[in-house]
């Protein structure tokens, strides 16, 4: 494995999240900068990670630079890491809604830029990234080593800018749909008697064990539905009523709803 030199702008909780996991790597440096130094101090103990005194200094010390501002100060981040840009750097930002041609705008084309979409499990190293590589800039090594960068906070799945929406709609936004899904189910438990603790441990369970099913058995989505739901029983009852009040419908909705927030977003 070749020595690695990261570079984070921005420490707050995706690129606190992002150190964390590049941290695993063997032979990896990781110069991190944040205005507010308790940041920096949050991450002191991470293997490798150097606490850098300004964007200047992470630019000079880093070849691969990830970009974790809120989209609104990316402009003025990239204004002041204009004249300590390289042609070797290759800037990856993860902020929702900067396109690809405000990016390469923005940093004149002085160098390689990525954009990546990452979802919050990957604080956990579990989550679920898409990519752009459409800069001609980019080199296939960089892309291997941005593959291998982002396959550390979970999957990576390599897509047209085009899809970026519908993605930030779908997975980016989705934890939140995930969460409210568990709570209402909670809200059941809860409801029909059992202890809150306990619902939600249950409810934690009937996920991880639910996805696990999928996953290793390979089945359809509907033949494991069909596995529970016996004749005239519990689930067919349960299933009619999601059926009738169009649930399926509204889930579907929702994520068009979130895609077409994205554009208009993407727009302003
Ligand atoms: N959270 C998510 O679910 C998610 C998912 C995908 C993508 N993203 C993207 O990830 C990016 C970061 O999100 P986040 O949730 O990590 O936000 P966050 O916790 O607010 O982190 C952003 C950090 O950037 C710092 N900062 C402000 N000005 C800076 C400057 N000039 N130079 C360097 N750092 C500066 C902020 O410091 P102060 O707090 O002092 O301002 C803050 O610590 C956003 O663009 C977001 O769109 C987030």
């Amino acid at each position: 494995m070749s020595a690695l030199r990261i570079g984070c702008i921005g420490l707050g909780n995706m690129g606190a999240a992002l150190i964390k996991a590049v941290s695993t790597r063997p032979d990896t440096s990781i110069h991190g900068y944040d205005p507010d130094r308790s940041k920096a101090q949050n991450l002191a103990g991470v293997s490798g990670f150097v606490a850098a005194r300004s964007i200047e200094d992470v630019l000079r010390d880093a070849d691969f630079v990830f970009l974790a501002v809120k989209p609104q100060i990316m402009s003025k981040v990239l204004a002041e890491a204009f004249p300590a840009l390289r042609p070797e750097i290759c800037l990856i930002s993860i902020a929702a809604g900067i396109g690809m041609e405000q990016l390469r705008a923005w940093s004149e084309e002085r160098c390689a830029v990525v954009r990546v979409m990452p979802n919050t499990p990957a604080m956990v190293r579990s989550g679920v990234s898409a990519v752009c590589f459409e800069d001609p800039k980019l080199t296939e090594a960089g892309q291997a080593t941005i593959m291998e960068l982002l396959g550390l906070l979970g999957q990576v799945h390599i897509l047209p800018e085009r899809y970026f929406h519908a993605f930030t709609a779908l997975v980016g936004s989705g934890p939140a749909y995930v969460f409210h899904f568990m709570d209402a189910l909670v809200q059941a438990g809860v409801s029909a008697g059992l202890g809150r603790p306990q619902a939600e441990q249950m409810v934690a369970g009937l996920l991880e064990g639910s996805v696990k099913l999928a996953q290793e058995t390979g089945f359809s989505l509907s033949t494991l539905q069909h596995m529970v739901t016996s004749p005239a029983g519990t689930t067919i009852a349960a299933l009619n009523h999601l059926d009738r009040t169009a649930v399926r419908g509204s889930i579907i909705d929702a994520v068009h709803e979130a895609e077409q927030r994205s554009r208009e977003l993407g727009e302003e």
